[in-house]
């Protein structure tokens, strides 16, 4: 594993952005996996600055998100593809058809999920998965459990979960309980990893997730096993490694 160590969350952001941009221009017609939370929104924003001074090109980039809340419509601000369109696509010249964000809106879980595992399927496969860490180790919305789940499938959220989403919405009887995530298989499976941390409040987990054992208690350990990770952190975040 690569760890980049950043002086802010701005320079995280940039760094991370960098990255994203060298696999958009070494490969045009990529497949970026994306991921949402406060963390990377930093890296969207260099993303958008770097494609409106010209220098990138998202017209033949596929996106494929991590995760939905099940029951939120796209329209609900709240929602992973809300987030999705106000902090990126709305901004660049990515084709709206080629960005997929689990259908939080399909009552089966299981069409649901079979559904986004099919678009994973057909991309060809992810080329650089972009994630954040939650505070319980979670990626994507992949939660500690007994086992790692392979591919698409829906979960309950844990109450740290939604206690750490609550800021986000008005109540905390708003937040979700359950999500449709993609799998620990499907997100080992990507070709690049690069996860992006930032804040005090994530050293505890960042030291836990990627100097201690691999369990799926703390799912992002798993990250350990895969062969082209890049940790790109804060000082704070990296401040117990
Ligand atoms: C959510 C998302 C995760 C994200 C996590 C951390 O639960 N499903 O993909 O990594 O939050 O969020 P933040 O970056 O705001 O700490």
């Amino acid at each position: 594993m690569r760890i980049i160590k950043a002086d802010d969350y701005y320079s995280m952001s940039r760094m991370a952005a960098n990255i994203i941009s060298a696999q958009i221009i070494m490969k045009p017609k990529c497949v970026i996996g994306l991921a949402t939370g406060s963390t990377p929104l930093g890296t969207y924003a260099q993303l958008i600055e770097w494609y409106k001074k010209g220098d990138l090109d998202f017209s033949e980039v596929t996106t494929i998100n991590l995760d939905e809340y099940k029951g939120l419509s796209p329209e609900n601000d709240q929602s992973y593809r809300y987030f999705m369109n106000k902090n990126l696509f709305d901004h660049i010249n990515i084709k709206k058809e080629n960005t997929y964000v689990p259908n939080g809106l399909e009552p089966d879980s299981k069409k649901a999920c079979d559904e986004y595992n099919e678009i994973i399927r057909k991309s060809g496969g992810v080329d650089l998965q972009l994630l954040g860490l939650g505070n319980n180790g979670h990626i994507g919305f992949n939660e500690p459990d007994e086992a790692f789940e392979k591919e698409t499938h829906c979960v309950k959220l844990s109450e740290s979960t939604v206690n750490a989403n609550s800021r986000f919405f008005e109540n905390i009887d708003d937040v979700p309980k359950e999500a449709y995530t993609m799998g620990i298989k499907s997100i080992m499976q990507a070709k690049k990893i690069v996860i992006v941390v930032n804040g005090k409040n994530k050293a505890e987990i960042v030291k836990k997730a990627f100097f201690g054992p691999v369990t799926p208690n703390v799912p992002a350990s798993v990250l350990q096993l895969h062969n082209d990770v890049t940790l790109v952190g804060d000082a704070e975040a990296l401040e117990l490694i």
